[in-house]
């Protein structure tokens, strides 16, 4: 069965995020379980405010567990879809589901979950984000009818930042206050680094 988690469940699911990341890489899952939870506690927390105040709730972590330990896990964000699509549509983070419990039913009933949540908010659609590399994970998705609809191509802001020649900002208004004392010196560093000219237009 399938349970909605609250603050108390997160401590038992960081073995099976860590399980997810090691799948889908740090390019998909950036940081490592514990991060990560105490994301999923802001945004449980921002959710609860959220119905609090007479609105609709704005995330979700559900998950199946099976003698009492979980198997697998969904984390469903509502999300708008950009300025050219009114309605918003529940985004499904993750699913991921124990390498010993799949092809049981597992995933199913997560995504029955997320279908739940899109009626209760309202969303117009359901959206997934799997890794393109994934050929069962993809074909899962198929086979429910999820259909490719935008490719979302990723860049990091220092790659672009050469490749376009644009120059740091090292000015006081750099948004590194939150950065160690180590982050913001191999910040500086990379910043400082010569780059290649930009290839002229
Ligand atoms: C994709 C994923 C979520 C599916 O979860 P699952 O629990 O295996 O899903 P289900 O059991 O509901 O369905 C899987 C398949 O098993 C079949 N199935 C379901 N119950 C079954 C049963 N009792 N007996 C045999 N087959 C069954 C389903 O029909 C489905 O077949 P299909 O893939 O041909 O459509 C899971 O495989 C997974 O977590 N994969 C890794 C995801 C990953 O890469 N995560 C990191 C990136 S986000």
């Amino acid at each position: 069965m399938v349970r909605v988690a609250t603050e108390d469940d997160l401590g038992s699911l960081g073995p099976l995020w860590d399980e997810c990341r090691a799948l889908a890489g740090a390019a998909v899952v950036a940081t490592r379980a514990a991060e990560i939870l105490d994301r999923v506690r802001d945004q449980l927390r921002a959710s609860q405010r959220a119905v609090e105040s007479g609105g609709h709730p704005t995330y979700r972590l559900v998950y199946v567990a099976a003698d009492d330990q979980p198997v697998g896990f969904a984390s469903f964000s509502v999300v708008e879809r950009g300025l050219a699509t009114p309605a918003s549509a529940v985004l499904v983070d993750v699913v991921h589901v124990d390498g010993g419990r799949r092809k049981s039913g597992v995933g199913t009933a997560l995504l029955r979950e997320a279908v739940v949540f899109a009626d209760e908010v309202g969303a117009g659609d359901v959206m997934v984000n799997v890794p393109p590399t994934a050929r069962d994970v993809n074909r899962f998705y198929a086979r429910l009818g999820f259909a490719p609809v935008v490719v979302r191509r990723t860049a990091p802001v220092g790659h672009l930042r050469r490749k376009l020649g644009v120059e740091p900002r090292l000015d006081a208004r750099d948004a590194t206050v939150d950065l160690t004392p180590v982050q913001r010196s191999l910040r500086r560093r990379a910043l400082l680094t010569p780059r290649r000219s930009p290839a002229r237009p």
